[in-house]
């Protein structure tokens, strides 16, 4: 039997993947979301949040990077396991130490390519374009103090046609994301 787990989703913005997590993991027998966080008191992803009364706190660039603030919530809310969902900062070194491969993100491309700095959102689609690729993808990696260089924990991928649009491979993408996301966090939890 496992350990009851309590997921923390940092988001930055929309949050339609953060709103899959929330729904699959709702009534979950073992997996509870317990804290929403976001650099952007204006994400769409935390009014998501409250709909599904889960706990939202919102920080600063000073108190993510030079306080232990966010660590303390964590604590508090006896977070087992970080979710990054669509979070755009560098997660800093005292959560990676405190969170000993408990932290995964999702990346919208498979990975190592079309990564690194200032790779997000229609960006990374994008590049993908420009770059003649036949297929696309997703990966699910552990979060290390590099920018999306930790260990690779899942991918899966989708065809891109020569007509495609970076905005309709951002929607094939996505439709990977929030079919995947929730039932592959919840197999890297319980492993
Ligand atoms: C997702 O496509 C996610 O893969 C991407 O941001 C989007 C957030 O969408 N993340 C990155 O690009 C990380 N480098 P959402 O807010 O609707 O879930």
């Amino acid at each position: 039997m496992n350990q009851p787990a309590r997921i923390a989703v940092f988001l930055s913005g929309n949050g339609s993947n953060a709103e899959k997590i929330f729904s699959y993991f709702k009534d979950h027998s073992s997996i509870k979301v317990g804290l929403v966080l976001s650099n952007n008191s204006g994400a769409q992803g935390l009014q998501r949040a409250i709909k599904f009364n889960i706990p939202t706190r919102i920080f600063t660039r000073n108190q993510f990077r030079e306080s232990d603030e966010v660590l303390i919530w964590l604590k508090e809310a006896e977070i087992t396991h970080i979710v990054l969902a669509g979070f755009l900062w560098m997660i800093p070194i005292n959560l990676i130490k405190a969170f000993p491969n408990r932290i995964i993100n999702i990346h919208p491309a498979l990975l190592p390519k079309f990564g690194g700095k200032g790779m997000y959102g229609i960006k990374v689609h994008e590049a993908v374009k420009a770059a003649n690729e036949t297929q696309t993808g997703i990966t699910l990696h552990e979060v290390n103090e590099k920018y999306d260089e930790g260990k690779i924990i899942f991918q899966t991928t989708c065809n891109v046609l020569p007509t495609d649009t970076p905005f309709l491979i951002a929607e094939k993408v996505q439709a990977l994301e929030h079919t995947h996301y929730p039932p592959e966090i919840e197999k890297w939890v319980n492993q």
